[in-house]
């Protein structure tokens, strides 16, 4: 994942200052900037030479701490011995590995898009690099090899660091098929039993709802993402005959119940709330969510810290317009979360503004970054999508990799746009195309990391 360079310079403690700057090129050629930056501190510094004993070792830290607010990777250490001095630096350049499955309809759209952004990363951070594989698995790909992937297409995805997903589906095949012979087997493959999807309302938006505001609108849905409703246990029987009938069993595990209810109370404890809302529907569903509503309590009496509130998903679809603001950490089933996240979405400002993580949290296997809509077929091939779903995708792919500074610089840079309102494709209620409002993010990314 990571390649890690380090080296080791020795000299007389007299041309130390002098050795540090050329070394500091030397670690940061890979950047023109960085050279730019060197170079006007040895101009900025050389005339102090003869005090250097006093101020050195300051003007060195500041130096350093301008460079590692946003490299983050950048060490070097100085040691004296005797007379001598040893320069000990390592400049690790970040490197990840993504799958990238575009999809079908608008998921190549917003792909294009979400590819820039990953190369305006790269380039203005200058530490890291993202190796893009793009696989074209998708409905058309099915058409050809009646599948959605190659036969080995999980051990292929397998060797990734991350998965970055556009959308899947298209009218000539069954949305059953789509679905869970693609997106379905890598969530559960690779347990990504998490699936993180914030419902946030973004600086320079309004929502739908009257009288909400940014403040209200700040939380996050924790779905189950490899079991409950979405199970294939079940079958058809006497098809065709006025006997037929379907069965689909709806799956709730301990082990994956307490899993996912134990990821969203630790995610609670890290939030300014520390409030936690389980979905249920234990009046009407009488076995699966008692069960669910009991790993809720039995969880939650570790975290006595949190306040645990357990509503009925009929009512807390009502909630989730009339009084948002409640809401913290909001955990779910498979069908619950999926639902109560565009309804989510919608409060927002739409499909095209709502993001998605697949997590594995152990990382034994790549996670997968998405937006939540789908391939949108009625809008595709105009070119006026919403990027915007996709390119937050990154935002939540760079948490992930531990790099929010990264993060936050892209939802930033979206957000900047917004409030210029400029360029905003016509679901925001303007005439730009989906790769317009992309080259806006992009400059903007750029312009924030000068
Ligand atoms: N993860 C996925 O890949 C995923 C998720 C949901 C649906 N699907 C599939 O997508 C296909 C269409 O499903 P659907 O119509 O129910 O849902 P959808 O999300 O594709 O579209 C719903 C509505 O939202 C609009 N919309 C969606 N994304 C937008 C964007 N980025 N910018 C502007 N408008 C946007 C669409 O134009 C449409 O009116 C189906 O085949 C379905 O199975 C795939």
């Amino acid at each position: 994942m990571n390649a890690t360079d380090f080296s080791i310079g020795i000299c007389v403690p007299e041309f130390m200052n002098a050795a540090l700057c050329v070394y500091k090129i030397v670690l940061f050629d890979k950047v023109l900037q960085r050279f730019v930056a060197t170079l006007c501190f040895i101009c900025l510094v050389w005339p102090f030479y003869p005090f250097f004993h006093l101020v050195e070792w300051k003007a060195f830290l500041a130096f350093d701490t301008i460079l590692s607010f946003w490299h983050g990777t950048c060490k070097i250490f100085r040691v004296n011995c005797l007379n001598i001095s040893v320069i000990i630096g390592g400049s690790r350049l970040l490197h990840y590995s993504i799958a990238v499955i575009p999809g079908d309809g608008i998921g190549p759209e917003v792909m294009n898009e979400g590819l820039k952004v990953l190369k305006a990363i790269e380039e203005s951070h200058g530490g890291i690099r993202f190796a893009c594989d793009e696989k074209p698995w998708n409905c058309e790909y099915y058409l050809k090899n009646g599948r959605m992937m190659p036969e080995n297409g999980l051990d292929v995805l397998k060797d990734y660091d991350l998965i970055l997903l556009g959308a899947i589906g298209a009218p000539g095949v069954p949305d059953h098929i789509s679905v869970w012979e693609l997106i379905l087997p890598i969530r559960r493959a690779f347990q990504q039993y998490v699936n993180l999807r914030p419902v946030k309302l973004l600086r320079g938006l309004e929502s739908p709802l009257r009288y909400k505001g940014h403040d209200d609108l700040d939380f996050v849905v924790v779905r189950e993402n490899t079991e409950g409703e979405y199970s294939n246990m079940g079958g058809r029987m006497h098809q065709g005959t006025p006997f037929e009938m379907a069965v689909q069993n709806n799956v709730f595990t301990r082990y994956g119940t307490e899993r996912i209810i134990k990821y969203a109370y630790n995610l609670a404890e890290k939030r300014p709330k520390k409030r936690l809302t389980a979905a249920t529907k234990s009046n009407g569903i009488n076995h699966s969510m008692p069960f669910w509503d009991e790993i809720v309590k039995e969880v939650g009496r570790e975290h006595a810290g949190i306040e645990t509130n357990l509503y009925h998903i009929d009512a807390l679809a009502a909630y989730f317009i009339t009084r948002p603001e409640e809401f913290d950490v909001v955990v779910a089933s498979n069908l619950f979360g999926d639902i109560l996240t565009d309804l989510g979405a919608a409060v927002v400002g739409g499909l095209g503004l709502a993001p998605s993580a697949n997590i594995n949290p152990e990382r034994e296997f790549p996670s997968m970054f998405e937006p939540i809509h789908g391939s949108a077929p009625d809008i595709a091939g105009k070119g006026i999508a919403n990027p915007i779903a996709q390119i937050w995708s990154l935002s939540m792919m760079m948490d992930h990799l531990g790099l929010p500074e990264i993060g936050k610089v892209i939802l930033d840079s979206i957000e900047q746009v917004l409030i210029d309102g400029k360029v905003q494709t016509p679901d925001l209620g303007g005439k730009a195309t989906t790769k317009e409002l992309g080259d806006e993010i992009v400059s903007q990314i750029y312009k924030a990391t000068r």
